[in-house]
């Protein structure tokens, strides 16, 4: 097959771990027969300073004309103070909303073999851990109406958390679907004893509940669910939330995979274009050091080709080869252990290697 990507660097790590996910599609490419072009567009604080704007008009075409994308991580310190209008990540939110991403699946799965680097205790996270985030992520107070304005005499903001029933329906139903798919249990976070958009979120999500009779379906408070993620993470399939909530309790949960730099997600519209991109941030503390963990965007690479393109084998293998990575040892600065060794080889050896070497490690298993 003939794909074209476009690849959005963006800032701080994103040039290096969006190279490694790069070279690894490379190696599926050559395995599998395929021809995957790239386009790089400019995002975030770099589009900022050479275009005065976090993503241009050309740029957003270039994505929406192609197959899918891949985005490493946008925003720095440097950016900080830029107006609202052009901060870096007004250009992300204003890539999903254009290209109709609604749907964000964020996977926390915990390799055995990392069960250690997670700052939880093996008797919560050592028997494994596979949940499935499915945040709502082009509508509610991301999207609504914002202003700050002078009233008697101070400075008063606000922020406005619409959503609509389609809107809640929609993203639903993918939560159901996706549900079917695995070990059906779907559990609805919302803060239905305090936001009227949560009273809405539940209605909805129970009049989808009595369609899919064979996904067994709760509801959570928002708060409990913070709680319980640390406390028995292995009560949760798949979770489904509204914009805000999924973007705090993924961050939460990314712990239980050991780092965050382990976190992969893809964005979905209605069609088969999608954005991928690793859930953390630039860390422009470790950019150009070379010593980022690529393998969140490296697992965002393969949920493109599982989404996007319907290559579950190409996904599969680059899954596999993470895993066999993490088995021999090699492990990033972020999943280094510092104490027993207990999450590396049979051994117990574990090696600390650099991003790049990360990557090619994982390219050289395909
Ligand atoms: C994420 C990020 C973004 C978000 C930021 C960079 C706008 O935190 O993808 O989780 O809040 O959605
Ligand atoms: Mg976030």
């Amino acid at each position: 097959m003939n794909k074209k990507i476009t690849v959005l660097a963006g800032d701080g790590i994103g040039p290096e771990i969006t190279a490694e996910a790069v070279k690894v599609l490379g190696r599926i490419a050559v395995k599998y027969g395929h021809v995957f072009s790239y386009d790089y567009v400019d995002i975030g604080g770099c589009s900022i300073d050479r275009y005065g704007v976090p993503i241009t008009d050309e740029g957003m075409k270039i994505c929406k004309s192609s197959d899918s994308v891949l985005l490493g991580a946008v925003g720095g310190p440097k950016w900080d103070d830029c107006p609202p209008a052009v901060r870096p990540e007004k250009a992300l939110l204003a890539v999903r909303k254009e290209l109709g991403l609604f749907a964000n699946l964020r996977p926390t799965k915990l390799f055995p073999r990392l069960a250690a680097a997670s700052p939880l205790k093996k008797r919560i996270v050592g028997g494994g851990i596979d949940l499935l985030i499915v945040r709502e992520l082009t509508g509610g107070v991301y999207f609504g109406p914002k202003k700050t304005e002078t009233v008697n005499g101070e400075s008063v903001a606000t922020d406005v958390m619409p959503y609509s029933e389609h809107e809640i329906e929609r993203i639903g139903r993918v939560a159901f679907e996706t549900a079917v798919k695995r070990r059906k249990k779907l559990t609805s976070v919302d803060k239905a004893n305090v936001l009227e958009t949560s009273r809405l979120w539940r209605k909805t999500m129970h009049r989808l509940a009595d369609e899919y009779s064979d996904v067994e379906y709760n509801d959570i408070l928002v708060d409990n669910a913070a709680m319980q993620l640390i406390k028995n993470p292995s009560q949760f399939d798949v979770l489904v939330t509204e914009n805000m909530f999924g973007d705090i309790l993924s961050d939460e949960a990314s712990m239980l995979t050991g780092s965050i730099g382990m976190m992969p997600s893809a964005s979905l519209s209605s069609g088969t274009l999608g954005m991928y991109e690793p859930i953390h941030g630039s860390a422009p503390d470790i950019a150009g050091l070379d010593m980022a963990n690529p393998i969140g965007t490296v697992l965002s690479a393969a949920m493109m080709l599982r989404y996007s393109f319907g290559m579950a084998a190409e996904a599969d293998d680059i899954e596999n080869a993470v895993n066999e990575v993490l088995d021999s040892g090699a492990r990033t600065a972020d999943i280094m252990p510092s104490d027993d060794g207990s999450c590396c080889t049979a051994d117990g050896s574990c090696r600390k290697v650099s991003c790049s070497e990360m990557g090619s490690l994982i390219a050289d298993r395909i």
